[in-house]
């Protein structure tokens, strides 16, 4: 009897634990809600934006590291859309457009003799020059980079036209003006440099004495104990 009694004793308590448990659950699921971690309609915010930001995107490139990489050879043919209006050659004259030869680095509407619009001269107030990017970005749509010029050209599209033929301008000069430095100092690139060839020579080292005596085992695997002697006789 005594232990039938705690038997029911424990399955009372047993049940009570359960259903306490059931129902902490339970409440949870009901009352404790979070958020959906995605919304039921996902909505891709990047494929909303009109194309052009997209493209103004480009525009904060390092100009440093495109120049480096840029083909000047590649920007001399693209110079060619531009001679029907402008020379590029030291000495040469006006024409359709303002002579071109040493134009980056350049204060804007400086050519003498060259009747700018008011539009470009007032693009020129405050001493601006001719740099890369504004360069860049006054070629890509120069309608609309510089509104009211007269150039009535319709822009370089694309970035490494631009690129190629602003690194070909940048050579038209007796003095270029320096190639940007770009965003981060190259000191410790060329430090890392020196450190891994000074590796690449200790492990070439390495190497070749490595080699040498693994051929040293290869050509004479018998010990040099005078045992290789009997092979001769
Ligand atoms: C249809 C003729 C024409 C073509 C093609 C043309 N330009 Fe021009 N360009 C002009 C004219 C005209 C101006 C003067 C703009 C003004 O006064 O608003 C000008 C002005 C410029 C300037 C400003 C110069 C300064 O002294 O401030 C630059 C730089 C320039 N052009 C570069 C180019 C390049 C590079 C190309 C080829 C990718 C090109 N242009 C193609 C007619 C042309």
């Amino acid at each position: 009897m005594g232990s039938l009694f705690f038997n029911k004793v424990a399955g009372a308590l047993l049940a009570i634990f359960l259903i306490v448990l059931g129902l902490s659950t339970l409440a949870d699921g009901i009352y404790h809600t979070e958020g959906p971690e995605t919304p039921a309609y996902p909505v891709d915010l990047a494929a909303l934006q009109p194309a052009a930001a997209e493209e103004e995107e480009e525009a904060p490139a390092d100009f440093a590291v495109l120049l480096a990489g840029a083909d000047i050879g590649a920007g001399e043919r693209v110079a060619r859309r531009c001679a029907s209006c402008h020379t590029f050659e030291e000495g040469a004259g006006n024409g359709t457009g303002p002579a071109l030869w040493d134009v980056i680095g350049r204060d804007v509407a400086e050519v003498s003799g060259f009747n700018y619009s008011q539009a470009m001269r007032e693009y020129a107030e405050g001493g601006t020059e001719w740099m890369f990017e504004n360069m860049s970005d006054y070629l890509e749509s120069p309608r609309n980079y510089v509104p009211g010029t007269a150039m009535s050209f319709a822009g370089l599209r694309d970035q490494d036209d631009r690129v190629n033929l602003i690194a070909y301008m940048r050579t038209l000069s007796n003095d270029p003006v320096p190639m940007p430095e770009p965003a981060e100092s190259d000191a410790p690139a060329e430090s890392e440099g020196d450190a891994a060839s000074a590796d690449s020579e200790g492990e070439g080292e390495g190497d070749a004495a490595a080699d040498a005596e693994s051929d040293d085992g290869d050509s004479e695997p018998i010990p040099d104990d005078g045992e290789a002697e009997p092979q001769d006789g």
